[in-house]
């Protein structure tokens, strides 16, 4: 009998993430791989152009959740997801990253009950090679085990609580596994298997360096730099926000800018005027949110970026482009040891993009296991997890 997976799907950083894996899935003989969209991003370019891109087929379930606090999303998602566990029973869950529909899933699955056991047998301590033959699915998180130590964060909130539930525990790099030794986490659970962001990238490099996104606005391989904001600490205070278009209408000066806008921070800056602010600057170019392989044609080919992003601080680690991180910690800090990444204040984001201008490039490091194949040391460890021979 097939194993049936299910890969939990919510959120733009979510679906370069599950794609590699799904299609790794799909060319195995024991796997049913069954995509689960919770619908937490449902614009057509926050989700649809990324599974185009990504080809991955239509979800093959649809929660349809969408916005709300974050109480609402959680709670939504969880109702709607254990109804569909108890109607598919999958085998496996597999979540990814730390969004809101990651430890809603979670929380569902840890708590379903499959009314499959004897009397007696449910409820007692499992072991996660023994969990499958259970009564709920096995849970495994990929990108476990990174820790921004910021509890403001609601996504610290996620992958904290995502981790202590989890049966298995994929995560992308050494500091990630210390994390999880440092927290309790039983060593057996633990398993190293890289950066599944990469994946995608390789497997689509060749169909974005076909493009030149740049050369559609008139602007210069490696003389423009790339935007993106969204975290709400930087978008949701209407100062702070002020204080960032400010910034960037002066390094546009230097460097001209291409800034895809999330639609968190697009409501923001109409809300507040400051879109005006922008919209009049020629050589700060506002586009809608990018499909995967625009927005990595973009990053491939420019100077710099500016970004409060958790995946694209890996991509320009993994492309050696510098990058300023307008935040005040990292889950992620492979990227700035090893990496080109550099935290940065919002007060102090000209000055270091002037640095990042005059001097050349930094040398970097790309960290181990960063090599396009995460997707196939995961199906090694889910044979091994579920005794597949
Ligand atoms: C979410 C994730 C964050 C991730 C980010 C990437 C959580 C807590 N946050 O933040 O970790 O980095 O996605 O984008 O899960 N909206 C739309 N269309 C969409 C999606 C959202 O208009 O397709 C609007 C929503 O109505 C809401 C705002 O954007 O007002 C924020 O969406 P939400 O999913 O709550 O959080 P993000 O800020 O996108």
């Amino acid at each position: 009998m097939k194993k049936h997976i299910h890969l939990i799907a919510a959120a733009r950083p979510n679906f370069m993430k599950i794609a590699p894996l799904y299609h790794a899935l799909k060319k195995v003989a024991w796997a049913n791989p069954v995509i689960v969209h919770t619908g937490q991003h449902y614009d057509v370019n926050m989700s649809d152009a990324f599974f185009a891109d990504l080809r991955l087929p239509e979800p093959d379930i649809h929660l349809g959740i969408g916005s709300g606090t974050h109480a609402e999303q959680t709670g939504q998602v969880m109702i709607a997801y254990e109804e569909m566990l108890n109607d598919q029973k999958p085998d496996m869950v597999i979540v990814v990253g730390d969004v809101n529909s990651t430890i809603a899933c979670t929380l569902a699955a840890a708590k379903i009950s499959y009314g499959r056991m004897g009397e007696g047998q449910a409820g007692q301590s499992r072991t996660a090679s023994s969990v499958n033959e259970e009564d709920r699915p096995m849970i495994a998180h990929l990108e476990a085990g990174l820790r921004s130590f910021d509890r403001s964060m609601p996504e610290e909130i996620n992958r904290l609580a995502t981790d202590v539930l989890a049966d298995i525990l994929w995560t992308p790099s050494p500091d990630a596994d210390q994390n999880l030794l440092k927290e309790g986490v039983a060593p057996h659970k633990i398993v190293r298997v890289g950066n599944i962001m990469i994946d995608s990238l390789e497997m689509l490099r060749h169909k974005i360096e076909e493009l030149s996104i740049h050369m559609d606005l008139g602007l210069t391989k490696k003389e423009y730099g790339v935007v993106t904001l969204h975290r709400p600490s930087n978008v949701d205070n209407p100062a702070v926000l002020q204080g960032l278009c400010e910034s960037l209408n002066r390094i546009s000066q230097m460097l001209p800018l291409v800034f895809p806008v999330h639609p968190r921070t697009r409501k923001n800056l109409e809300k507040t005027g400051l879109m005006d602010s922008l919209a009049g600057n020629k050589r700060l170019f506002l586009l809608e949110p990018q499909s995967y392989i625009k927005f990595m044609n973009l990053v491939f080919n420019c100077r710099m970026v500016i970004t409060d992003s958790g995946g694209i601080q890996e991509e320009t680690t993994y492309l050696g482009i510098p990058c300023l991180t307008m935040r005040p910690n990292t889950e992620r800090p492979a990227t700035i040891h090893e990496g080109t990444n550099k935290l940065c204040r919002t007060d102090q984001v000209v000055e270091q993009a002037e640095t990042i201008l005059s001097g050349g490039t930094r040398h970097r490091t790309v960290p181990e296991f960063w090599d396009g194949k995460t997707s196939g040391r995961i199906i090694e460890s889910i044979k091994s997890f579920m005794q597949i021979p």
